[in-house]
């Protein structure tokens, strides 16, 4: 059986790397379901970065389903409702505050509230600088509650050809983080 998996886009520069993550997790023959989620300014940053509703973005494959992140009674509020981890590309500082202190005030941020207690992976991929010391703190927090912290940070060694090749990856280094290892002609390989 093929793994499920929960993706936000939260209110930060950036949402192409969520639509890029979003296309990959899709694409995946290891992957047979995706739960899409969009803050209100994630909406907003991909219409204006991307021109691209969170609709037609579900629409790209029949894998992906759209929720509504004000649904507090969604499956993915419940640790009852299994499935293999989350990530959140990108995820603002705002975000990044509400799950450190815990607030599940949004499907988002109860889901990853539930990945944390429940011990399944979350990816957050936080978008802002320069950070702030509140900031600081937020992502240590996090981290030590089990979340993976990893900055919109792409790589540039692989000499990408375009913004799609950076983006898809850094998809790829998302995926591994969720434990999904595609092939990518653009690994490092010594
Ligand atoms: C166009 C736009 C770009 C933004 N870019 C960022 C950003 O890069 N990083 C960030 O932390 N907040 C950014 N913000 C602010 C957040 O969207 C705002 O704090 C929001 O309340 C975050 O809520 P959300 O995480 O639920 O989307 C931006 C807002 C707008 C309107």
């Amino acid at each position: 059986m093929g793994k499920r998996f929960v993706l936000a886009i939260t209110g930060a520069t950036g949402s192409a790397f969520g639509m890029a993550v979003a296309k990959r997790l899709a694409a995946s023959d290891h992957v047979d379901g995706l739960q899409l989620l969009l803050s209100p300014t994630g909406r907003r940053c991909l219409m204006d970065e991307c021109h691209l509703s969170g609709e037609a973005l579900a629409a790209c494959s029949p894998k992906i389903q759209l929720l509504n992140e004000r649904d507090l009674g969604a499956g993915i509020s419940s640790g009852s409702h299994r499935h293999d981890g989350m990530a959140i590309v990108p995820c603002s500082a705002g975000t990044l505050g509400r799950i450190a202190s815990g607030t599940s005030d949004n499907l988002i941020c109860r889901a990853a509230d539930v990945c944390l207690k429940e011990r399944f992976p979350l990816v957050l991929c936080l978008r802002e600088t320069p950070l702030n010391r509140i900031q600081l703190e937020n992502m240590l927090r996090v981290h030590d509650a089990g979340a993976v912290v990893m900055p919109l940070m792409p790589g540039f060694y692989q000499h990408p050809d375009s913004l799609d090749d950076l983006f898809s990856t850094f998809a790829t280094r998302v995926l591994d983080q969720l434990g999904i290892h595609e092939e990518d002609p653009r690994r490092w390989k010594g």
